[in-house]
């Protein structure tokens, strides 16, 4: 199986030349390591300017507006996402659910846009805290809010990342079978609402304090088909070395295709080119 790694580099770094310079430090490691897909999601400002440069790169946003255009002060929106080359978009973060209020509502609405215009969603759940014992409800909870009304062919550029909130930027990780139960549960609920095709079809990562050190323990379940990085993605040698590992694995499991390359944006078909990822100016 092929394994998807996110490299969420949240508010990280400062400056544009460190941002840059560790993007070039992470591609000159990872250009020539197979059977694993990479997606880079620096903070917005940087994003336009990389996806250019950077060739051939995967991009991602940690996040987007569900509204297509109009007055709505300090968003983005998914067309500027797609006129920057990107492919993924990070949804209901732990941190944006914390510190910018998103609700349950505010994150459908983004997964369901996002869907709607092409490009994957990674929609992140996960439970407050380690003592918690009602894990399976939350993640049912989060999961029924975040995909309800969607249609079942819409899933197919779903992902979902299981990130406890407990184990980010702790460097305390959860343990891989319990991710591996978190995995089955997401699964489990996914089938319930759709089907077993849709639900078997749908990657799921793992997120929350995941290293060089511990990344096999959790690829090698071969119910997790990634992870979601965070602090480790700000290292490059540690970045690279991680990257390399899941590869290890990735090829050991055999592969599966998951959908990579940028999508047609809507209503803008002339000049467009499949794979390519760049877009004609309306
Ligand atoms: P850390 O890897 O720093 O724990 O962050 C995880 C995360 O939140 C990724 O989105």
């Amino acid at each position: 199986m092929r394994k998807l790694i996110i490299a969420n580099w949240k508010m990280n770094p400062q400056n544009y030349a460190e941002a840059e310079q560790l993007l070039a430090a992470v591609l000159g490691g990872v250009k020539r390591i197979r059977g694993v897909t990479v997606v880079f999601c620096p903070p917005f400002v940087w994003l336009t300017d990389f996806s250019h440069k950077m060739r051939p790169v995967s991009f991602g946003a940690q996040d987007v507006f569900w509204e297509l255009a109009g007055a709505y002060t300090g968003e983005v929106s998914l067309s500027m996402l797609q006129t920057s080359r990107v492919s993924h978009v990070i949804v209901g973060h732990s941190e944006r659910r914390r510190w910018l209020g998103e609700t349950d509502e505010m994150v459908r609405r983004k997964v369901a846009a996002v869907l709607a215009a092409g490009l994957t969603a990674i929609l992140c759940v996960g439970e407050e805290s380690r003592e918690q014992d009602n894990v399976s409800a939350v993640l049912e909870q989060q999961l029924v809010a975040a995909l309800g009304g969607l249609a079942k062919a819409s899933l197919a550029r779903l992902v979902v990342a299981y990130e406890p909130v407990w184990a980010i930027g702790t460097g305390e990780a959860d343990s891989s079978s319990n991710a591996l139960s978190a995995a089955i549960t997401i699964r489990k609920v996914i089938r319930d609402r759709f089907d077993q095709k849709v639900a078997q079809s749908v990657p799921v990562l793992y997120g929350g304090s995941v290293s060089s050190e511990n990344i096999v323990s959790f690829l090698s379940e071969e119910g997790i088909d990634g992870a979601l990085v965070g602090g480790a993605s700000l290292r490059a040698s540690e970045f690279i070395e991680l990257v390399r590992r899941a590869a290890a694995v990735s090829r050991s499991q055999g592969r599966l295709k998951l959908p990579v390359s940028t999508p047609r944006p809507p209503g803008r078909t002339a000049g467009w080119k499949k794979g390519t990822g760049v877009q004609p100016v309306a």
